[in-house]
């Protein structure tokens, strides 16, 4: 990855906002040291990300793979799919993040990643 540290990451799961994950430049907080951030909505069979972005700048240096890799490893432990529609523009990104067509659906831009199933402990 061409991400140099320090950075920092953000996991919200606050109530009334919707749970968002956040990638900052540096060990601050501060909104103009903001690489990225995906919001998503978890839901009893499935996860949605609902928006992801990264800012204009920081764009194609592996920081979005980099979010997506924090979400999935998330939706892992949950043993939960994430689901998302794609902009036409974004969609070789989510196939390099190891989404795929969802079955039965004719629009190409919607697409879903599957965690691995976790091994019943014997
Ligand atoms: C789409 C977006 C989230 C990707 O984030 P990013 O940090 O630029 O992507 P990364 O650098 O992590 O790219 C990971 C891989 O996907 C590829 N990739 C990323 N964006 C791509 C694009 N638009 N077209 C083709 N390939 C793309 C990269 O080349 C890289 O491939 P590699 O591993 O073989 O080098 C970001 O560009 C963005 O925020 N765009 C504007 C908003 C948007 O379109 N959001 C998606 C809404 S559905």
């Amino acid at each position: 990855m061409k991400r140099k540290p320090p950075f920092c990451v953000i996991f919200k799961l606050k109530k009334k906002d919707l749970p968002t994950i956040t990638l900052y430049e540096s060990n601050t907080p501060v909104k103009d040291k903001m690489i990225g951030y995906v919001q998503f909505q978890i839901y009893p069979d499935r996860i949605d990300a609902v928006d992801v972005t990264i800012e204009p700048h920081f764009q194609k240096k592996g920081y979005g793979r980099f979010l997506m890799k924090i979400l999935q490893a998330y939706a892992q432990e949950l043993q939960l799919p994430i689901e998302l529609s794609s902009l036409d523009n974004a969609l070789p990104f989510y196939k390099k993040c190891g989404f795929t067509k969802k079955p039965r659906q004719s629009n190409n831009l919607e697409l879903i990643w599957r965690p691995k199933r976790k091994r019943k402990k014997k």
